[in-house]
């Protein structure tokens, strides 16, 4: 494995047994994630997307094979991989400052004792005031989530996935549940977030333009049993925005992944 390879599918399958029999989710999956690249998962519904970023998340194991993370199997959760779902997963109780705050609480350092111990509060809203701000929700910071919008939540749950600075961030459709003009602002977003500050990122997505614009790279699956169809660069430079869907390179690649995924999706429905 080159240092470059963050984390590693290995021949992963994953069988989930129900009382109405099994159900092969992920059948043969090989695939190698390098640090900092944006890959995007695309394929039709059931072929295992969420089964698949649910194992590295360390939700469950698969039935064979290994999914690796820093050439370690993945064992449990860990604030090193976060995790951002589609419905907004805050703490309602809390406020938005304190939902963002809640991971960094979390974080433990070693002083200069050798012992360890929490951030500094003044370290922890230093933090959350920056990424209150990437966000733009500094007037919201001390708003209860039902008193926000959908994209509203979902960019808390993007700060506070952000704020912990974990090694990959893992996203599951996390913009599945809003409108198209909110979720263009949020992918804009996610975009200069990301070319700010590089972080590996595993997103999900139904929608090929929203993986075209964000990927430098689109994984496309087969139908169940999912396997790795396809994978294809993104050559397209940064910094991107919404006017690079108008450049002819966007468009070609745009094609080429609604075509391998139409398939996909006539298999589904034979
Ligand atoms: N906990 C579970 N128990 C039994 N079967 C499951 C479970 N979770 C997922 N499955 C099955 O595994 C297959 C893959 O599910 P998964 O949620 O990974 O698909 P997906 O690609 O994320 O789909 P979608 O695009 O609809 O979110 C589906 O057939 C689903 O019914
Ligand atoms: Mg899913």
């Amino acid at each position: 494995m080159t240092s470059d390879v963050i984390a590693q599918f290995k021949n992963v399958v994953k069988e989930y047994h129900t009382k109405n029999g099994t159900t092969i989710a992920l059948n043969g999956v090989n695939l190698d994630i390098s640090r900092n690249e944006f890959i995007c998962v695309v394929g039709p519904s059931g072929c295992g997307k969420s089964t698949m970023l649910n194992m590295l998340a360390g939700l469950f194991p698969p039935t064979s094979g290994q999914v690796l993370f820093e050439g370690k199997e993945v064992e449990g959760t860990s604030i090193e991989r976060g995790v951002v779902f589609q419905q907004y997963a805050l703490f309602p109780w809390l406020t938005v400052r304190k939902n963002i705050e809640f991971g960094l609480k979390q974080i433990r350092v070693i002083d200069s004792n050798g012992k360890k111990k929490g951030l500094d509060k003044k370290e922890i809203d230093t933090t959350v005031d920056k990424y209150l701000n990437l966000v733009q929700l500094e007037d919201f910071a001390n708003s209860y989530p039902k008193q926000l919008s959908g994209g509203m939540k979902q960019r808390v749950a993007i700060a506070r996935a952000y704020a912990v600075n974990p090694q990959i961030l893992l996203l599951d459709e996390p913009f599945g549940a809003l409108d198209a003009q909110t979720r263009t602002q949020l992918q804009s977003e996610l975009i200069k977030t990301w070319e700010q500050e590089k972080k590996t990122c595993l997103f999900i997505t139904h929608d090929i333009d929203e993986a075209v614009i964000l990927a430098s790279r689109i994984v496309i699956m087969s139908a169940r049993p999912g396997r790795i169809k396809d994978i294809v660069n993104v050559d397209i430079p940064h910094p991107r925005d919404q006017s690079t869907k108008m450049t002819e390179e966007y468009q070609k690649i745009k094609n080429y992944v609604w075509g391998q995924v139409y398939e996909e999706y006539l298999e589904v429905r034979k």
